[in-house]
């Protein structure tokens, strides 16, 4: 795969999981990666994943529900990096809870994160990363993680379900609306299946605990049993896909959706 020199790469939700993951693998190939999660500056947690990283990477503090954040974080990249080749989207929350329970409160939370963050982040860069992308074959791009629960419906999960949906067709919105005005931004999502992050493990222990199982460890084998692939992905598999969306090999690839969920969809 081409590489990232000279490029320059912003993750949101990178102290854990999946946008940790992508920002480890942009790093390695060699773009100078600006990883952004909720996070103080000044949380030893910060320092401890940037003394992994060594030289070409730094950390902002970026809330991606909150606007001011978003365009704090412009500010900043424009005064310092000066350009924007790559943007993923990662940062997310869960929200379990059946229709008739869940609160309104929670409800929302979870669309202002999954959803509002996309869009705010977006509008933030889109002239920034328009600028960059006359310089990359295929214009700069953006990822968006949407999950395979953006793609079917699952029990529990519709606050989640439903900004999953939002994310895929913001994608298809935005590469559409960027390639019809000739701004060169390429924009897709990447729809994972079942990961074993800190995220997937705590609602595992949220619902087992709601329905008096000690632990998650029987929910995980019954899911790992409704994955054909018979097993949960994990975090590297995820960074893979969304490499390859960022890199010039998918220069071509816009609106598009990369499902990575060991075949779960593809029944
Ligand atoms: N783990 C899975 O099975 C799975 C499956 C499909 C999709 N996804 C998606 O992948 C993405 C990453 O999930 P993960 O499993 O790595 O989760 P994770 O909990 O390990 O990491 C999420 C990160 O996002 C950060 N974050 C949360 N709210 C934020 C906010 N308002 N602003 C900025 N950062 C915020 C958290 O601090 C955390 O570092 C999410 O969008 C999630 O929906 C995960």
């Amino acid at each position: 795969m081409q590489g990232f020199n000279n490029n320059v790469a912003l993750v949101t939700g990178a102290l854990s999981g999946i946008g940790l993951a992508a920002a480890e693998r942009l790093h390695t190939d060699g773009a100078q990666v600006i990883l952004t999660d909720l996070a103080d500056p000044a949380d030893p947690k910060v320092a401890a994943i940037l003394a992994n990283f060594g030289e070409r990477a730094r950390y902002i503090r970026l809330n991606v529900a909150n606007e001011d954040d978003w365009n704090a974080a412009r500010a900043n990249v424009e005064a310092h990096e000066k350009q924007l080749d790559i943007l993923v989207h990662n940062a997310g929350t869960s929200g379990n809870g059946y229709i008739d329970t869940i609160a309104f409160s929670e409800w929302r939370k979870v669309q202002s994160i999954n959803v509002d963050g996309i869009f705010l982040g977006t509008k933030a860069f889109t002239s920034l990363m328009s600028a960059s992308g006359k310089a990359r074959k295929g214009g700069s791009s953006i990822v968006i993680v949407s999950s395979m629960l953006g793609l079917v419906g699952f029990a529990n999960v519709s606050a989640y379900c439903a900004s999953k949906g939002a994310a895929r067709l913001f994608t298809k919105s935005a590469a559409v609306e960027f390639a019809s005005r000739e701004m060169p931004i390429r924009v897709n999502s990447v729809h994972p299946g079942f990961v074993a992050t800190p995220l997937t493990l705590s609602g595992l222990k949220e619902i087992a605990s709601e329905n008096g199982l000690p632990n998650a460890d029987t929910l995980i084998t019954e899911l790992n049993k409704t994955t054909p692939m018979g097993r949960m992905g994990d975090s590297e598999e995820i960074a893979a896909a969304i490499a390859f969306l960022c890199s010039t090999d998918s220069s071509y690839i816009t609106g598009s959706e990369l499902v990575v969920d060991g075949g779960y969809t593809a029944r």
